[in-house]
């Protein structure tokens, strides 16, 4: 079986000091996150689409999905845990109890504050994931990345033709995540950056599926100015 699992259990500091975490933030006709989840609730192959979200922002997330999908009976409404990957491992918890958990058991994790996600990327992740495991969604790097060991000189200056970005989704077979992740010590926990390390970590291929430009995250105030113009299909100036 495949579920959708969207984490929206951040606060969005970084967006600036908002009454409500960035993922409610209305844009256009309705909030960040009802975009997000319809990309995926369009999908029959999804048994359900879990929704992970800060333990006080509950009722609200339930409220809104009752507005704007009101025929909502496959997606579930559940508190994230205190990092990313603790809010995947609370999805694949309530999986486990709820349907149980076997060798092809697929999750597809998206960022809820990524709402231009395509059909074709979920799709290709659905596959690459089934045969191989994990994948991640990437995009070329376009800028050249330095790296410093001090920040303040540079160390080195990595061949910019073999970097990527790194988008969601990410794909997996929940119950080897599972195994993985609670297999880590707590030193390799505190240097995750996101859930395909910890398969890169214990030397498993990820399969990469090739992003879009345009299925950005959103971190900054600049980036729902961008948003905005996406939706209304304007040239960005
Ligand atoms: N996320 C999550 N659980 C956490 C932390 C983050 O599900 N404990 C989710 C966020 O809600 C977001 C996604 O992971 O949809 C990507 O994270 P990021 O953009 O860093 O979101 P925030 O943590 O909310 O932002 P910030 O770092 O600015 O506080």
């Amino acid at each position: 079986m495949v579920y959708a699992v969207i984490a929206a259990g951040g606060i969005g500091s970084r967006m600036g000091n908002l009454e409500k975490p960035k993922q409610y933030i209305t844009l256009k006709d309705k909030p960040i996150i009802i975009h997000t989840v319809e990309k995926f609730f369009v999908k029959s192959c999804f048994q359900k689409i879990i929704i992970l979200c800060p333990d006080q922002w509950v009722s609200y997330t339930k409220n809104i999905l009752a507005k704007f999908l009101p025929e909502n009976d496959r997606v579930v409404v559940l508190k994230g845990g205190s990092t990313r990957n603790e809010t995947i491992m609370n999805a694949i918890k309530y999986i486990e109890e709820t349907d149980g958990l076997d060798d092809d058991t697929i999750i597809v994790t998206h960022d809820a504050v990524r709402p231009f996600v395509s059909a074709r990327i979920i799709d290709e992740n659905i596959e690459a994931a089934l045969e191989y495991g994990a994948t991640d969604t990437v995009v070329p790097a376009t800028d050249t990345i330095v790296e410093s060991q001090n920040g303040n000189t540079i160390s080195s200056i990595p061949d910019r033709s073999k970097l990527y970005q790194g988008q969601t989704p990410q794909a997996f077979k929940a119950k080897l995540l599972k195994e993985l992740y609670y297999g880590l010590t707590e030193d390799e926990k505190a240097i995750l950056t996101d859930a395909c390390k910890i398969f890169s970590m214990k030397g498993y291929d990820v399969h990469m599926i090739q992003g879009e430009v345009h299925n950005i995250k959103l971190t900054y105030p600049y980036d729902l100015r961008v948003a905005m113009a996406l939706l209304e299909d304007k040239e960005i100036k």
